[in-house]
């Protein structure tokens, strides 16, 4: 038996092939009330592939899904029943009303009759569309749009969210609401949502798990982000003369605690070389010294703090960050 009642979602060891291409290649990972989970990665990464199969749309090639302790695999209408599943792409019908939209979806939940009205107007009016009810779906701005998506979602109250780039599309007002209101859903139900705004899972999620080419990369919490930010920086090195960049590499590589040592491109004939350390010994001074021993041209030195983005281009590159990433 598995022991699946905690997670609002589990995915064991699910792989999805499509012909010979590995779209998912061993994917674990769960979600359990009250989490917002960020999945983060490129373009082509999986993540569309992951949501669809959590959702119902295709059956994974291996492994097992679960939601809310139900085998998607052997009770597929009762766990569809439990996720409100926002698509990529919200297909919608163009030449419905808003409204009859809404009572169209409702019936296909099974919400019931006599709640059908009361039910509509709440999803509509938390999704701010009491005032477009009667309007056509096909001539609505592509943000409303994105609304009449999200309240759909909402229908017959799904304790587990499954959001595929939520607020791609928006204008900056609108992200924020819909933001606001992704956060206010997630206090009681497991939500898990696809974007490629790095500062959208720091502002969101409780956690993220980033993916690249099918697999998982890392699957951590944001404090356990932040902690990894805080406890590495860059340093960057700009030299003079291509002529002196093996030496100034061989020269680093043999410096304890640098790591993830790379020259960047050239401009103008300077060369930029970076590397990760710890933030706790300043090894300025030292390397300072070195390259004047040595006499390498080194005209400019600098710590940064790393960034998101490192974390992120960095995983994706090596497939590791140092070891202190989950
Ligand atoms: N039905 C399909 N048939 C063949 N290949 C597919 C199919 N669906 C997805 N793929 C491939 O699987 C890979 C993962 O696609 P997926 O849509 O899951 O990526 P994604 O992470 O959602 O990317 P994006 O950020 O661009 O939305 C891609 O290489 C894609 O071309
Ligand atoms: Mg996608």
């Amino acid at each position: 038996m598995h022991n699946t009642s905690s997670s609002s979602i589990e995915f064991q060891n699910v792989s999805k092939n499509f012909g010979s291409f590995h779209a998912l290649r061993n994917v674990s990972f769960d979600v359990k009330e009250g989490e917002i989970v960020g999945f983060l990665g490129p373009n082509g990464a999986g993540k569309t592939t992951a949501m669809r199969i959590l959702s119902g749309f295709f059956p994974p090639t291996s492994g097992r899904v679960f939601v809310r302790g139900i085998d998607m695999s052997k009770h597929p209408h009762k766990a569809k029943r439990a996720i409100g599943y926002l698509p990529e792409t919200v297909s919608l019908y163009p030449d419905m009303k808003v409204i009859e939209y809404f009572r169209f979806v409702a019936k296909l939940k099974g919400v019931p009759a006599h709640e059908l009205n009361g039910h509509i107007r709440s999803k509509m009016s938390f999704c701010g569309l009491l005032d477009s009810g009667h309007r056509l779906i096909g001539r609505l701005s592509k943000g409303y749009r994105q609304r009449v998506g999200l309240a759909q979602v909402l229908v017959a109250d799904p304790k587990v969210l499954v959001l595929d780039e939520p607020t791609t599309g928006l204008d900056p007002t609108q992200i924020k609401e819909i933001r606001e209101l992704i956060r206010a859903l997630g206090q009681n139900r497991a939500v898990i949502l696809s974007t490629h705004i790095l500062s959208e899972v720091s502002m969101l999620c409780s956690r993220v798990m980033m993916i690249n080419q099918g697999q998982i990369l890392a699957n951590g919490t944001v404090p356990e982000l932040a902690s990894c930010l805080k406890d590495r920086e860059a340093i960057h090195i700009k030299i003079k003369d291509k002529g002196d960049q093996a030496r100034a590499l061989k020269i680093l590589r043999e410096i304890p605690g640098v790591e993830a040592l790379k020259v960047a491109e050239e401009v103008r004939g300077e060369t930029f070389i970076s590397f990760e350390t710890s933030p706790e010994r300043d090894l300025r001074p030292r390397i300072m010294k070195l390259f004047v021993e040595q006499g390498i041209s080194l005209v400019e030195i600098q710590r940064l703090q790393l960034t998101l983005e490192d974390i992120f281009l960095g995983l994706l590159k090596d497939g590791k960050l140092g070891r202190r990433f989950p």
